[in-house]
């Protein structure tokens, strides 16, 4: 078993596919895009394969690929397929917004994608435009209906924001009535890109759990799957769920089991961690696989107990602005 040197098991790895997007959230990136990565920088889908396959001899046993956007990434499906068929791989899942994820269901499904997580902070369309500065809702409704179709497990991610959609909160409970989706209202987290000045966190879990409580008092907590980044609720009779993701107050973090490579190859050990190994560029200058393992294995020896002093000189120093696509969520 992979431990790291707070005896936490780590047997997962978020592999960020891209930076780029075709939505522009507010939270995550301002309007005009960021700095996108040139193609050189970027991690080729082979050495994406070697990554997850030594990780997964290591000890890896599920598989998360995000972004940014993973369908905008060229021939993602290729990736897929190969990550699938990685020996000892028990889970390979997804994080996407939906836009062009719909005509990929299909596949996802033959390939063995359980479950999709999905990006969805409003279930008005004009909100959703303000939000994400594109017209795209339609497409991601689209997504959820072909998921749902092919029996691929959804969890819903609402980042719940003071004044752009907190309308839709009991809205978005209410699909969990007839919807065997799981919606989990996310605490902003301020990686948004821009420097826009984070004004703190006006929405943590437990007023997100007052707000759903004022309409459905019978709400009950039910069992959290291990490992699981949320707090989970039904609603007495309801098909699905609710989660509430503390990201922000990071409740989560003794347990933590996740790691991260981003689009050009950082390995990072926390979400709030500044990286320092780029396995990428250890590929490029000729590491040979016992090589990569000593490195990996040396920074998950020196992993943050909980990466909240990095994370306290980010908000205090606004000028340090990641956003959300250049990490992997
Ligand atoms: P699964 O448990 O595999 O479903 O993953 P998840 O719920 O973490 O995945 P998802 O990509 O849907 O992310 C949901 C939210 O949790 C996003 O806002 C993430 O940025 C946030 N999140 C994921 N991992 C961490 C973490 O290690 N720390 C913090 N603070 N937030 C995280
Ligand atoms: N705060 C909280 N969650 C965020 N996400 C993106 N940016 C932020 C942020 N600033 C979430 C999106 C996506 C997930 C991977 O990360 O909802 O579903
Ligand atoms: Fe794109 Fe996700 Fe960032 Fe929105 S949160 S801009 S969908 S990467």
């Amino acid at each position: 078993m992979l431990t790291d040197n707070h005896g936490r098991k780590i047997n997962y790895l978020r592999l960020a596919v891209t930076d780029r997007c075709n939505l522009r959230c507010f939270y995550c990136m301002p309007e005009d895009g960021l700095n996108w990565l040139s193609r050189a920088e970027l991690m080729s889908y082979e050495e994406m394969l070697r990554s997850c396959s030594l990780l997964v001899k290591m000890g890896i046993e599920k598989i998360r690929i995000t972004g940014g956007e993973p369908f905008v990434r060229k021939d993602i499906m290729q990736l897929l397929t190969s990550i699938s068929r990685l020996n000892g791989l028990k889970d390979l899942s997804l994080t996407t917004n939906g836009v062009l994820t719909a005509q990929y269901v299909p596949e996802l499904k033959k390939i063995g994608v359980r479950s999709v997580n999905l990006s969805l902070d409003t279930l008005d369309a004009n909100r959703f435009f303000t939000i994400t500065r594109r017209d795209e809702f339609g497409h991601v409704m689209a997504a959820l209906d072909a998921l749902l179709k092919h029996n691929i497990e959804v969890k819903i991610n609402a980042v719940v924001m003071e004044g752009k959609n907190t309308q839709d909160i009991i809205p978005l409970v209410e699909m969990t009535k007839d919807l065997p989706v799981s919606v989990r209202f996310i605490e902003e987290m301020p990686f948004n890109g821009d420097g826009h000045v984070y004004t703190g966190l006006q929405w943590d879990y437990v007023r997100i759990l007052d707000e759903i409580k004022s309409k459905y008092p019978q709400i009950q907590k039910i069992k959290d799957p291990a490992y699981s980044t949320a707090y989970n609720y039904q609603i007495p009779g309801h098909k699905g769920s609710i989660g509430i993701i503390a990201a922000y107050s990071r409740t989560f973090c003794g347990t933590c089991n996740r790691i991260r490579i981003t689009p050009p190859g950082e390995l990072k050990t926390c979400l709030y961690d500044d990286g320092g190994l780029n396995i990428k560029d250890m590929m490029r200058n000729g590491a040979t696989d016992d090589e990569l393992q000593i490195a990996l294995l040396k920074a998950f020896g020196s992993r943050a107990k909980d990466g909240w002093e990095a994370e306290r000189l980010r908000v205090v120093h606004p000028g340090i602005h990641e956003s959300m696509a250049t990490i992997g969520g």
